[in-house]
C-alpha cells in the first residue's frame, strides 16, 4: 500500500502548471492576437464587410477564451523559477508589442466598422471583455513571479492597459 503514494505524488507534480505552460498559454494568446489582427486589417467594409465580421467575432471569442484559459493555467501554477521568470518576461514584452499593434489596427479600422453600424458596438464590448480578461491574466502571472520581480513585471504589462483604454475611448466616441 505504501508504494501507491509515490506515483500519486509524481502525478500531482506533473499536473501542477509551470513556466512552460504559462509560456504556451502566452504563445496561444499571441497567435490568436496576430490572426485577429490580420483578419481585421483585411477588412473591406461594405456588404462584403458584413460577412467578414463573422470571422472577426469568432477569432475575438477564441482570443477571449484563450486569455481566460491562460488565467486558469497561471492560477494553477507553482511560483516560477528565476529562469522561467526571465523567459516569461521576454514573452510578455513581445506580447505587449503584439497587443499594441493589434489595438492600433482595430482603431485604424473603426471608420470602416462604423459604416456598418452594428460592428463597432460589438467591437467595443469585445475590447472591454478582453481588457478585463487580460488584466486578470497579467495579475495571475505576476502573482507567480518571485516577489522581487513583481513590480518590474507590472511596469512591463502597464502599456497594455494604456493601449486598451485608448482603443476603448475611441470606440466609445461614436455612441
Ligand atoms: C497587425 O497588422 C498590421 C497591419 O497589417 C501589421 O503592420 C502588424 O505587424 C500586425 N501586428 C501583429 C501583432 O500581427
Amino acid at each position: 500500500m505504501r508504494f501507491s503514494i509515490l506515483p500519486i505524488a509524481l502525478l500531482a507534480t506533473t499536473v501542477v502548471a509551470d513556466g512552460a505552460s504559462i509560456l504556451a498559454a502566452m504563445a496561444k494568446i499571441s497567435s490568436d492576437t496576430s490572426k485577429l489582427n490580420a483578419t481585421i486589417s483585411n477588412f473591406h467594409g461594405g456588404l462584403i464587410g458584413l460577412g467578414e465580421s463573422i470571422p472577426i467575432l469568432i477569432q475575438s471569442t477564441t482570443l477571449l477564451h484563450d486569455i481566460n484559459q491562460g488565467t486558469k493555467t497561471a492560477t494553477a501554477s507553482a511560483e516560477l523559477t528565476f529562469d522561467e521568470t526571465i523567459q516569461v518576461a521576454g514573452a510578455t514584452a513581445d506580447l505587449v508589442k503584439g497587443v499594441q499593434s493589434s489595438l492600433q489596427t482595430i482603431v485604424d479600422t473603426k471608420p470602416e466598422f462604423d459604416q456598418l453600424l452594428v460592428i463597432s458596438p460589438v467591437i467595443l464590448i469585445n475590447l472591454e471583455q478582453q481588457k478585463a480578461a487580460t488584466d486578470k491574466f497579467s495579475k495571475a502571472v505576476v502573482a507567480k513571479l518571485p516577489e522581487q520581480f513583481r513590480a518590474i513585471a507590472e511596469s512591463i504589462t502597464a502599456p497594455i492597459d494604456v493601449a486598451f483604454d485608448d482603443a476603448i475611448a475611441k470606440y466609445k466616441k461614436f455612441f
